[in-house]
């Protein structure tokens, strides 16, 4: 069962936006509310990683909350030997993903690290997922951060990453008002809508599709397509070659 977020229900920010116990308590419910195609994306990643015919796979999801990712992962992936490890920084949001891993029976097959993305060690990575998370990132150094992911994984390695990605021109507040429209049909009201982008200004910072796709070709991934988009989400898979 999740817990609903109402946490700006009163319009208050409580200063800028932080993975805290309140927000792990309700994360589940949030995101799924707040992230158009969340359960969609996390099935065509499964799909993606099925393509890679190996036997053993060791896939990080970094930032990795609550862990539904990883749970989602390790119900439809195909290969026989599985090494899950979501990483975070948050403790609070490891907590609740190792007590659903282990209500889930997968607390064996899947791990939980307390590490920053800024300089976790990720040995034997086939698959790096940063599903929302490297928008938290600092601009200044996400591009060292997605060079240290380049460096981590083998030829053929994986690294998907999802973000809320800024719209060009026309199209910034278009796509902004239909996300809103969005969270009014998930049940925010005006004023939860707009405390919470208060809290979040300045804390996540999207980039526009290009630079996101420049991102990862510069640092390094020859193979970088879109596998999702929808208005101001985006979904991207690089291959190292
Ligand atoms: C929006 S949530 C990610 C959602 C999650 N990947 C999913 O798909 O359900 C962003 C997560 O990134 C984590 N995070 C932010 N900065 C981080 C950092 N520097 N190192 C590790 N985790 C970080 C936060 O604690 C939070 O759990």
């Amino acid at each position: 069962m999740m817990n609903k977020d109402n946490l700006y229900q009163n319009g208050e920010t409580n200063g800028n936006f932080t993975f805290n116990d309140q927000v792990a308590e309700v994360f589940d419910d949030m995101v799924h509310r707040s992230v158009p195609l969340y359960d969609t994306v996390i099935d065509a990643i499964s799909r993606l990683i099925n393509q890679k015919q190996q036997v053993r796979i060791t896939i990080y999801d970094l930032g990795c909350s609550t862990g539904t990712t990883l749970l989602e992962l390790s119900r439809r992936l195909n290969h026989s030997s599985q090494r899950l490890i979501g990483i975070d920084n948050a403790r609070p949001m490891l907590s609740r993903a190792r007590r659903k891993a282990a209500m889930f029976g997968k607390a064996d097959s899947i791990s939980f690290r307390e590490g920053d993305i800024l300089d976790c060690p990720l040995p034997g990575a086939d698959v790096v997922l940063c599903n929302y998370t490297l928008q938290f990132i600092r601009p200044p150094v996400r591009r060292n951060v997605v060079e240290r992911l380049y460096q981590a994984l083998p030829a053929g390695g994986l690294l998907i990453v999802c973000e809320k990605v800024l719209a060009e021109g026309l199209f910034h507040h278009r796509f902004i008002d239909i996300y809103h429209d969005f969270k009014r049909q998930q049940g925010y009201s005006e004023l939860e809508i707009s405390a919470k982008r208060e809290a979040l200004e300045n804390v996540l910072v999207p980039f526009s599709t290009e630079e996101n796709m420049a991102l990862l070709k510069q640092a390094g991934f020859d193979r970088v397509e879109i596998f999702c988009k929808w208005f101001n989400f985006a979904s991207f898979v690089a291959v190292k070659e």
